[in-house]
């Protein structure tokens, strides 16, 4: 396996301030997504792992890994933002039809259905997200259409079509469908439910911002979970990056619950050919990726421009970015699988903070470490994925197996 990686200092981040973004995203915003999360009677908190051979083979003191893949059976971490954000915008558009304030638990009751049953809410995905809006439109009784471009899997698009939703293919990357979904909701009186931000107005800005407030949850778990087995915070988070938002919603919540000085070192985590959010921060802007294709084998995280919305609180909190090639990936969806600690089941995109962490540790003589990681770290990973496409998890877990026994 290459362990090759390229990494960036990101000079820019703000060293000892307090958490500026409380206006977008906050302790509070968390605390309303979960007792909304929460009274779905289906939620649980998902595992957090402790991978104490990961830790000792990346010679660190703990890693613990945030298991993602059986979130409210949807396969992602993504079923936190999207769901919770139709649940929101149906609220809103039902209370406005009622002239009276309509909250998220009425809405769960369908006894509204002849409203939102008139509502469409849109988006575009690289799957993960669109399953989470289909499922929310399945559960709060409203049409749904997601727009999904030529890359995103038979498997995944299966998945979203199986919660009822409609699914509309687009020519061109995931970029393209993003700005095709919202045309074309501007055009038919559409809601539109995007985890991303171009650089419009305010009104493109509150959708992502909920979606990622319900990503937050998970942090707040995290905390918890630590707290009650009697382990200190992470000194480290390895975030993988799509558009950004995920990253965004964990430095959030982690910044502002821990503070400037408790707050752990992020590091994020892409894609060689999808590494917008990398060239951002060299370049101290939003830029785009530095190949167009986006071809990567991390279908989650094949995006070329980053959230507008997420970059300010991400160019602040993040500390390091990165890219990894795709066989890293793999190789760490075949160490989870098989790993003594238990199996794990991660997808492309869910297995690359392991990636990360593999790569970062590979060269142990390497001085000084990398990351600022050192014997006494605590490493925080995000599974964020499970086998969201089990063919393509069944054929790269195979094929990494073929190759070791070819090698005997
Ligand atoms: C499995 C998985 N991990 C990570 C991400 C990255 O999230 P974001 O696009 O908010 O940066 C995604 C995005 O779709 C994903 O599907």
């Amino acid at each position: 396996v290459s362990w090759r990686y390229s990494i960036h200092s990101n000079a820019r981040v703000a060293r000892d301030g307090a958490y500026g973004f409380a206006d977008q995203l906050s302790l509070a915003g968390e605390r309303a997504a979960r007792a909304a999360i929460g009274a779905c009677p289906v939620y649980r908190p998902t595992p957090l792992r402790r991978l104490d051979h990961a830790a000792r083979d990346a010679g660190v003191h703990r890693v613990w890994y945030k298991d993602e893949a059986n979130r409210f059976g949807l396969g992602s971490f993504k079923a936190l933002g999207g769901a919770y954000a139709v649940a929101q915008l149906l609220a809103e558009s039902v209370s406005a039809r009622l002239g009276r304030s309509v909250p998220i638990a009425e809405l769960a009751g369908k006894t509204h259905v002849s409203l939102t049953g008139a509502v469409t809410v849109a988006c575009a995905s690289d799957g993960n997200h669109g399953r989470s809006v289909a499922a929310g439109a399945r559960l709060f009784g409203c049409r749904c259409v997601i727009f999904l471009h030529g890359g995103v899997s038979p498997g995944r698009a299966q998945a979203i079509s199986e919660l009822g939703a409609q699914v509309v293919r687009t020519p061109g990357v995931y970029d393209d469908s993003v700005r095709l979904a919202s045309e074309t909701c501007d055009r038919e009186g559409w809601i539109l439910v995007s985890d991303t931000a171009g650089d419009g107005g305010a009104a493109g800005r509150s959708t992502p911002l909920a979606v990622m407030q319900g990503y937050a949850v998970l942090a707040a778990e995290v905390l918890e979970q630590l707290d009650a087995q009697g382990e200190a915070p992470p000194t480290h988070v390895i975030l993988q990056g799509g558009v950004g938002g995920l990253a965004a919603a964990m430095v959030a919540h982690f910044w502002e619950a821990l503070g400037p000085s408790g707050r752990p070192t992020f590091i994020v985590v892409e894609p060689e050919r999808a590494d917008c959010l990398l060239q951002s921060a060299i370049a101290g802007d939003p830029r785009l990726a530095s190949s167009a294709d986006l071809d990567t084998v991390m279908a989650g995280l094949a995006c070329g421009e980053v959230s507008r919305v997420a970059w300010p609180i991400v160019q602040a909190g993040v500390r390091y970015f990165m890219t990894v090639e795709d066989a890293a990936t793999v190789a760490a969806m075949r160490v989870l699988a098989a790993t003594p600690d238990g199996q794990i089941t991660a997808g492309e995109s869910g297995a690359a903070g392991l990636a990360a962490l593999l790569a970062l540790t590979a060269d142990r003589a390497h001085e000084p470490r990398p990351a600022d990681l050192t014997e006494s770290s605590r490493v925080l990973l995000i599974g964020t994925e499970g086998a969201t496409d089990p063919v393509i998890y069944g054929r790269l877990i195979e094929a990494a197996n073929e190759t070791a026994e070819a090698r005997g």
